[in-house]
């Protein structure tokens, strides 16, 4: 394995890192400069040997699991679940972080947080009526003001020095979006209340919560905290990991990248779907009153089928078992008896009975079953975030781990423009009948 460390490159690093450094520990940048040579020299010589070598099917149960991770990941303070620092250490490196490593980056995340003014006030400008994922999609758009990456474009960098300044911008951008999440729902749930100073010793789910006003909100930030780091990636074949990596081979900055992301994740079978669960159950309970047996929770489903509408939070595009997340929130309400009381909690175990059921009866979905998002906003909801017009947001905060992630190692690894492969329905038609 290759093993490079440039003490300058560090010097210069080091500017832009936290002020507080824990003994003997390496910074995100340092651990990835230590990582990405060996990676670049796999894929020089995977492509030099094997390009056209025809590999076998990846499973679900090949790629470490949910379960796993919250054994391995570092906790914040007082907490038990995994914190978005420590998977987005493990996103970018591939390894698991130390408590001290974790608290280091928490801690250089909160230095870079702050919003500069003109974004600010840029959002405060907006309409509450705007949906709040156009707002941050606005907002995401505009941090490219400051992004280094284009910045050092324009002044010449190599190719091989891309990665550096992405991952820069990346950082900042993580850093940015629980005060711009933050912002954008107290202008539209909170008449624009004044928000605390983020608080340099907290983690960045921590600082989110309290910014949005519920930092008193334990488990709120508790659930939190799980909910964006296993939100955070799930193969870059999803829609908005996917749309940050087309957008990022333009090499357009990480914020435009990420901004095009946050339009496809706010797609009703994408990330709005977490919306569109708490809506759909909503109405279920109204309609069927105190009347929450299985039976009606299929006559329910099969009325949603009929209609010729999706059953939200069933079926996936790549998962053909129940989601590994959505267990992993069901685990979390198991251990609270306050959550196991609530009704919408109730309602979601019950629907998990007999949908996968009614699915394969109506016999459409490759996957009748239940994916992340048919618990996630329940769990919200009871523990006080109503509004959930605004849970799509939460979930744009946790994907950019993933998807800024895979865009910090696109750079890396010199990945190609994407260049879709387009033709006409006649070309189509001639090239079947010619047996192309
Ligand atoms: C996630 C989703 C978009 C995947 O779509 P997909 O890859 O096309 O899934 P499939 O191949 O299983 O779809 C085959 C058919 O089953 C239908 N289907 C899939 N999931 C369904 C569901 N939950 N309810 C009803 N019909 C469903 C599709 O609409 C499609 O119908 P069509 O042939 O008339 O177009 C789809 O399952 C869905 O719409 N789910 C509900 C929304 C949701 O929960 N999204 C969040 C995803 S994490």
């Amino acid at each position: 394995m290759l093993f490079r460390r440039s003490t300058l490159r560090l010097a210069s690093l080091c500017t832009h890192v936290s002020t507080q450094r824990f003994a003997s520990t390496k910074t995100l940048k340092e651990t990835l400069q230590e990582v990405i040579p060996a990676k670049q020299e796999q894929l020089k010589s995977l492509k030099a040997k094997h390009s056209q070598k025809v590999i076998g099917d990846v499973k679900v149960e090949n790629i470490i699991g949910v379960p796993a991770l919250k054994r391995l990941l570092p906790a914040a303070p007082g907490g038990k679940e995994i914190i978005a620092e420590s998977m987005l250490w493990l996103l970018l490196t591939g390894k698991v972080p130390t408590e001290a490593e974790t608290r280091q980056l928490s801690r250089e995340l909160a230095e870079k947080g702050d919003l500069p003014t003109y974004v600010e006030k840029l959002i405060d400008g907006l309409s509450p009526s705007i949906h709040p994922m156009t707002q941050l999609g606005i907002g995401v758009a505009a941090l490219n003001h400051d992004s280094e990456f284009q910045k050092a474009y324009e002044s010449g960098i190599k190719k091989t020095e891309y990665w550096t300044h992405t991952l820069e911008d990346c950082l900042t951008l993580i850093a940015r979006l629980p005060a711009l999440a933050a912002r954008i729902y107290r202008n539209i749930y909170r008449q624009g209340a004044e928000a605390p100073a983020i608080d340099k010793d907290l983690d960045l789910v921590g600082n989110y919560t309290a910014l949005m006003g519920y930092g008193a909100n334990k488990d709120l930030t508790e659930y939190l905290r799980l909910y964006i780091s296993i939100h955070g990636d799930h193969e870059g074949g999803n829609a908005s990991a996917h749309t940050a990596h087309l957008v990022g081979s333009t090499l357009a900055d990480p914020y435009l990248a990420y901004s095009a992301a946050l339009f496809a994740l706010a797609g009703p079978l994408h990330g709005l779907a977490n919306q569109e669960v708490l809506r759909w159950q909503l109405a279920m309970l109204k309609e069927l009153g105190g009347n929450i047996t299985l039976d009606n929770i299929k006559d329910y489903l099969w009325k949603t089928l009929k209609s010729g509408q999706v059953v939200p939070g069933y079926g996936h595009g790549v998962l053909r078992k129940s989601d590994p997340r959505f267990i992993a929130l069901q685990e979390f309400c198991d251990t609270r008896p306050d959550l196991l009381k609530s009704a919408t909690i109730q309602l979601v175990k019950k629907t998990y009975q007999v949908a996968p059921g009614v699915l394969t009866e109506h016999g459409k979905t490759k996957n009748p079953w239940p994916n992340v998002d048919a618990a996630s906003g329940c769990v919200l909801y009871h523990y006080g975030l109503t509004e959930f017009k605004y849970y799509t947001v939460i979930f744009g905060v946790s994907r950019a781990l993933g998807a800024l992630t895979q865009l910090v190692w696109a750079r890396a690894l010199g990945l190609p423009l994407e260049r879709p492969k387009s033709v006409s329905m006649d070309t189509l038609q001639d090239m079947i009948s010619k047996g192309a």
